[in-house]
């Protein structure tokens, strides 16, 4: 059985000491839950929520990581350095791809670079406004699917269905979209050569306790990739709860 998985992608926000005290405060509401919790603080905080975090059982993620070993990147964070402080890698977040450029090739190297350093990679994808309006959902996400995976070895992953329309958005998608989108995603893992009912896949996007129960009730929604409900300790303790018991 895949284990449920409920992200908090805390993106650019959080101030040092908001960032300690959202940590602790999740961490009193959310450890002894038997499903995995993974924060994904922004890079300068990872040493505080992991050293936070320890003992508890909950994970740590990064945003994101540069594949290249080391060298002149001005600015970048190279996979080798975030090995010991989390366990978790976002790559080809929309925000990335939309903002800063990263390509169906860059997502691909990130995506092995992480794998060959032991962390596990949270693959992010889905399609936007124009394309959803277009129909071309299944298309979209099939090809970055395929695309990010190209040169991947079979190795521990995860999966997020973010429809970028969704983001941030207050719009979630249905379940029902949710859920078809992730056959598709299971479909392309199994194209890539990658064994699809072991590779936990999310839905991320306006995720709230309101509506997160009725995607994880969802056969092949395995968990959540959350935004702005990640910020509030409560409601991310919430879809934690709701999560758990869904599976359990
Ligand atoms: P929101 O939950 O704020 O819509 O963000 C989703 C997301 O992008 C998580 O990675």
């Amino acid at each position: 059985m895949r284990r449920p998985i409920v992200a908090g992608n805390w993106k650019m926000n959080t101030l040092r000491g908001e960032a300690e005290e959202l940590v602790l405060a999740i961490r009193d509401l959310a450890a002894a839950a038997p499903i995995e919790v993974v924060i994904c603080p922004p890079n300068v905080w990872l040493d505080l929520v992991s050293r936070s975090l320890e003992g508890s059982g909950m994970k740590v993620g990064a945003q994101d990581a540069y594949w290249k070993e080391q060298g002149a990147f001005t600015g970048e964070v190279a996979v080798s350095q975030l090995v010991g402080m989390c366990e978790y890698v976002i790559v080809g977040h929309s925000e990335r791809r939309r903002l800063f450029g990263d390509t169906h090739e860059i997502v691909a190297r990130k995506l092995v670079a992480c794998m060959d350093a032991g962390l596990i990679p949270i693959l992010a994808v889905g399609e936007d406004a124009g394309e959803h309006a277009a129909g071309r959902t299944e298309e979209v996400v099939r090809r970055q699917v395929g695309a990010a995976l190209v040169g991947a070895a079979q190795g521990p992953l995860v999966a997020a269905y973010e429809p970028v329309w969704a983001i941030g958005s207050g719009e979630a998608a249905s379940p029902e979209h949710a859920q078809w989108v992730a056959t598709i995603v299971r479909d392309a893992l199994e194209n890539a050569g990658f064994e699809p009912q072991s590779v936990p896949v999310l839905y991320g996007g306006s995720v709230t306790p309101g509506n997160f129960a009725g995607f994880v009730a969802q056969p092949d929604i395995d968990g959540g990739l959350i935004g702005g409900a990640s910020l509030d300790a409560q409601q991310f303790a919430t879809l934690v709860e709701q999560a758990s018991a869904a599976a359990y």
